[in-house]
């Protein structure tokens, strides 16, 4: 879940800034501590601290290296406190290895024991420096650093990217991965980046290699070479062209990545609505003829499932369940049947939990793995049948927002091509729905262009809650739960988004004069009855905020606020609603976070990738 970055170059050109930069762009994956060492003239050069890399930066200079090569890391602690000596990089007794890692080393406690037992000296509680101390025993039994390496990760159980430095071999860095995501950038000829992610050095190059399960890279400036390591043996590798633009892992004008990526929606869509019809219709198709279907992720991604089953069973006419991927395995174990598929969400697809869900399912029963991620090149991609890659463009900000978007869009365009492959509707009808689908990047715009205000007034009226309800029914349940999360996560609110049916079962005991509660109430077949529980939290007290379409009258009338997103009510543009509605809630989050000075693209204790289990 951390970050790692690597710069070789034979360019005259501030190698620690470039490392400062590279680094930066990855805080979203853990930002408890920072780390950069560089090499110069026999020597390593380190400098690290806990804390965000900014607070760092100020205190230590990190664009201050000397030499042509560093490395440099962000954390995410998993082993051991966030604190200096428990920052990256790791050394060995010798001082002459450098490490970066990103990943868990699960027998490390054995490791370590046995290493310090041969009188190796430790520093921290990382499960990483076992590895600097490793690699300094194999070289001392006369493997070089190549093999050294190789050897070391042969009896390292666990997920691993790595970034290595040694002093005796100056101009080159070397990378494996396994389980961890690993990019490698070059300018031929000039300078070669590794990454834990493409956006890291999306500015400087989008000449791109990825790295895939047990493979090496030995980086030299403007050249690499790959290898396997579990035969050792050279293996070539085809660059990609990066198409994303340069601009977007950059801020631009905006305070923060989340209100970007918020306003970027309505292009991510339009990028996402020119995905060929072919690609969905082989997920139609495998669908169509599927016996059991199982709907899966986690976080966001599994609240765009509970809004994408919904849509897909719409014209599909089958249940489809949608489980949290943690819960996977343990849910089907005994009934996974043959004839069954999933279909797994992820943005990063990197999620550890999702792809042991899809790789267990594969290997039990063969099942069929349909995915939709945003990442080319993603350990989900290497495990699935069929994949569709979302076009949102790099998301920075620890919030997913326009990917969400974009993967129920995804679902939207499957789901009218097993309309137009099942002809239940008629031409006509099917038309509406496609309609209704590909106006969602309007409607959002005009949302965004004339509803800010509100969403401002709406916080500062609720700046003493810290307790909120988000309730729905139906479709609109996974809209609560998402935005709900959203609060959570960047504004450190606590919500229960719950269905407005069952609060009454248990919840309801909570609510007392001016609690806030939220309802997602788009016009559709269970509006009625989210009148009936609008009423039952008024009459308690609640102070109803309301979520609805510009023609609502009878749910605004029992509202304290009501925040109108600007759409037909009718039954096509209600099915597309958890797209619609859901900047909405976005920017609530995103000010009420900022009303209370919080830095909503860093929420506290997050990463954006969830690599450990
Ligand atoms: O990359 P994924 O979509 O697999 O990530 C899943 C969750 O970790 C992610 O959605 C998380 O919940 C976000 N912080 C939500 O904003």
């Amino acid at each position: 879940m951390c970050g790692i970055f690597g710069v070789i170059t034979n360019q005259e050109i501030p190698i620690g800034k470039i490392a400062l930069e590279g680094i930066k762009r990855l805080e979203y994956r853990g930002y408890d501590s920072v780390g950069i060492v560089s090499q110069h003239e026999g020597k390593l050069f380190i400098k690290k601290d806990a804390g965000k890399i900014d607070e760092v930066h100020k205190k230590l200079k990190l664009d201050d290296f000397p030499g042509k090569v560093a490395i440099a890391h962000t954390r995410w602690a998993t082993h051991g406190a966030p604190t200096k000596v428990n920052s990256h990089p790791h050394t060995n007794c010798t001082n002459n290895i450098a490490v970066v890692h990103n990943g868990i080393i699960e027998n490390f406690m054995t490791l370590k024991k046995e290493l310090i037992r041969n009188g190796h000296k430790f520093r921290s509680d990382t499960d990483t420096e076992v590895i600097p101390h490793l690699i300094e025993d194999k070289m001392k039994e006369g493997l070089d650093l190549k093999e050294s390496i190789i050897e070391v990760l042969k009896i390292c159980k666990g997920s691993y990217g790595l970034a290595i430095l040694h002093l005796d071999l100056p101009d080159a860095i070397i990378v494996v991965r396994k389980e961890s995501p690993l990019v490698i950038g070059i300018e031929p000829g000039k300078t070669t980046y590794c990454a834990s992610d493409i956006p890291a050095f999306l500015p400087l190059t989008r000449i791109c290699y990825i790295l895939e399960d047990c493979e090496m890279a030995i980086l030299r400036a403007g050249e690499v070479d790959f290898f396997n390591i579990n035969t050792s043996e050279k293996i070539e590798k085809k660059s990609q062209q990066i198409e994303w633009s340069i601009d977007a892992a950059e801020k631009g004008g905006y305070k923060h990545f989340m209100l970007k990526e918020i306003y970027e929606q309505p292009t991510a869509l339009r990028q996402t609505l020119k995905i060929s019809e072919d690609e969905m219709k082989t997920f139609a198709q495998i669908l169509l003829s599927a016996e059991n279907i199982y709907i899966t992720g986690a976080g966001t991604s599994l609240f765009a499932s509970l809004a994408g089953k919904f849509i897909i069973s719409r014209f599909l006419g089958k249940f489809i369940q949608a489980i949290e991927c943690s819960e996977l395995k343990i849910q089907l174990k005994d009934c996974l049947k043959e004839n069954s598929v999933i279909i797994a969400l992820s943005q990063s697809g990197e999620t550890i939990d999702t792809i042991e869900a899809i790789r267990w399912a594969k290997k039990t029963q063969n099942v069929k793995i349909l995915s939709i991620t945003n990442i080319v090149g993603s350990s989900i991609t290497r495990y699935s049948d069929h994949v569709i890659i979302t076009r949102a463009g790099p998301e920075i900000g620890v919030a997913a927002t326009k990917t969400y978007a974009c993967q129920v869009l995804t679902l939207g365009l499957i789901s009218l091509e097993i309309a137009k492959l099942r002809k239940q509707e008629n031409e006509e009808e099917i038309q509406q729905y496609e309609k209704a689908l590909k106006s969602t990047p309007q409607i959002i715009e005009a949302f965004l262009e004339n509803n800010i205000n509100l969403i401002k007034n709406t916080v500062k009226n609720l700046e003493k809650h810290s307790n909120y309800f988000f309730l729905a029914r139906g479709i609109s349940i996974g809209i609560a739960k998402e935005g709900g999360l959203k609060l959570k996560e960047v504004a450190c609110r606590f919500i229960e988004g719950y269905s407005a049916a069952s609060a009454k079962h248990g919840p309801i005991a909570l609510v007392r004069k001016n609690f806030p509660i939220v309802f997602i109430a788009p016009p559709d077949e269970t509006y009625e009855r989210l009148i009936g529980n609008v009423m039952e939290f008024k009459a308690r007290g609640g102070k109803i905020i309301s979520f609805v379409v510009e023609s609502d009258k009878k749910i605004t009338e029992l509202s304290d606020i009501t925040i109108r997103i600007p759409q037909p009510g009718n039954k096509y543009f209600n099915l597309f609603s958890p797209i619609t509605f859901i900047p909405a809630l976005q920017l609530l989050a995103y000010y009420t976070a900022i009303f209370h000075n919080l830095n909503p693209d860093k929420p506290m204790n997050l990463s954006k990738t969830v690599t450990v289990h």
